[in-house]
């Protein structure tokens, strides 16, 4: 296959098949920065009224920064891991203090900061800067796994590795924000951990784990 003719399938089946999320079409990182936080570990479903009220109280990060603990966690309330709260006020405050209120524009320097992980630092910095970056989450690693047949552990560092050397080879350098947002919808939305409908998936000509019957067994995830 070629990576360009990869890259106008997924583009097309997004603008096709992609729910019409509230983050979508925004470039203000601090708005990015809050929809990942919450989505890491919460269904779209449940976080999206988090992310309208959370925005009503706290529009910018200036606001953010200025706000008592207390008030950011009472706000959180219902969605749990509450670290997740607490880093953001912590960070809101560092970016406040040390970057004028702006976030930074690469994943590099983003990923310095508390709570921000790869993932979400490269979703920040792709989403707001436009930065060609891949953004691998859970539901990347699956479309990854099965499309091209990567076996390797994906909690291990050298499986990581490996996925992040694939996906910077794949990543649309025209439009890398889109295709970020792409290929976490497709995982989300077609390439499902159970049940995928194959027989419609654009892709399931050149699918590895579509041609060997491996959707189960891909991605791997060595028990710890
Ligand atoms: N899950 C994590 N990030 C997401 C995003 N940007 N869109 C949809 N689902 C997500």
């Amino acid at each position: 296959f070629e990576v360009v003719d990869f890259n106008k399938k997924l583009k097309s089946w997004y603008l096709r098949n992609h729910r019409p999320l509230l983050w979508r079409q925004i470039t203000d990182p601090y708005k990015i920065w809050l929809s990942e936080i919450i989505l890491q570990q919460t269904r779209v479903a449940q976080g999206t009224p988090y992310y309208e009220k959370f925005l009503l109280q706290y529009p910018t990060v200036f606001d953010l920064a200025a706000a008592d603990e207390k008030d950011v966690l009472r706000l959180w309330q219902g969605l749990g891991y509450y670290s997740r709260a607490r880093n953001m006020h912590f960070t809101a405050r560092q970016v406040v203090n040390d970057f004028e209120g702006k976030f930074p524009s690469t994943a590099a320097v983003l990923s310095k900061l508390k709570g921000l992980g790869t993932y979400t630092a490269a979703a920040i910095a792709s989403f707001a800067y436009g930065e060609a970056v891949p953004a691998i989450d859970g539901n990347v690693y699956r479309v990854m796994a099965r499309i091209f047949g990567i076996k390797s552990d994906i909690l291990s560092n050298e499986g990581k590795k490996e996925f992040l050397a694939i996906a910077a080879k794949l990543i649309s350098h025209e439009d890398p924000a889109t295709y970020n947002q792409a290929m976490i919808e497709f995982g989300a939305m077609q390439c499902v951990p159970a049940n995928p409908d194959c027989p419609v998936c654009p892709f399931n000509d050149i699918c590895f784990a579509f041609e060997f019957n491996m959707q189960k067994e891909l991605p791997v995830k060595a028990k710890k």
